[in-house]
């Protein structure tokens, strides 16, 4: 069933990565200036992915509630954050074909922002997100405590937010100041510093959709 899903929604998805060059050079740059960096009209196979997302919530047994943690770390915290989600496996045969270029993608991402600061990202982790009306997730940082391999965060947005929902970024070094809020709109991106940047997701009264990943410094431990 999932495989059929995918051939019908991506009969030739994208062959090169969605990053060109121009948006390369203006995304290190923020990042170095200012910790994050956002764009529009980034990812045009947003819609594509959006149909298989929703596909996927709808035939049930894919996606459930956001945890807040790692691993045993992990609890459910609904004052914190609401929301559910599907982790993206990147050994899923089945998922494989279609995701791969997307996938590509992100190790090519991968290897820029370990030339750029000096970093030793090995690997990144993705996932669908969905927040219903009334999720939320309130400020945090996506480093946490007792695990600290989170390095860069980037999100794909995969439909437009009218209204609710804006990702609200805190300047990285006044974290109470409020220096940019992001209206999610199809096909663009955030990315910023997962120990740098305080961020929360207001209140959503429209459906939410996102591809979220986090790209990390150490390697795969299979529990
Ligand atoms: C997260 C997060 C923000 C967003 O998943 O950690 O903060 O805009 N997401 O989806
Ligand atoms: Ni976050």
């Amino acid at each position: 069933m999932r495989i059929n899903d995918f051939k019908n929604y991506f009969p030739n998805l994208l062959n090169t990565p969605f990053l060109s060059e121009s948006v390369i050079s203006d995304l290190i740059s923020s990042l170095e200036r200012q910790g994050w960096f956002s764009a529009e009209n980034i990812f045009p196979e947003a819609p594509l992915f959006l149909s298989t997302c929703k596909d996927l919530y709808t035939s049930g047994d894919y996606f459930s509630e956001a945890m807040i943690g790692k691993n045993l770390n992990q609890v459910r915290e609904p004052s914190i954050r609401k929301s559910e989600i599907f982790w993206l496996e990147q050994n899923d045969t089945q998922l494989s074909p279609y995701v791969d270029p997307l996938f590509r993608s992100f190790d090519a991402l991968k290897n820029i922002l370990n030339e750029s600061f000096f970093l030793s990202l090995k690997r990144w982790e993705s996932q669908f997100a969905l927040y219903r009306k009334g999720g939320f997730y309130k400020k945090h940082l996506d480093q946490f405590k007792n695990n600290r391999h989170r390095q860069i965060t980037l999100i794909l947005y995969l439909n437009d937010c009218p209204e609710g929902g804006e990702l609200v970024l805190y300047n990285r070094d006044q974290k109470n100041i409020k220096d940019f809020i992001i209206k999610p709109k199809q096909g663009s991106m955030v990315i910023f510093f997962s120990n740098q940047i305080y961020h929360e997701v207001l209140p959503v009264t429209h459906p939410r959709y996102s591809i979220t990943t986090w790209f990390r410094d150490d390697l795969e431990v299979f529990l």
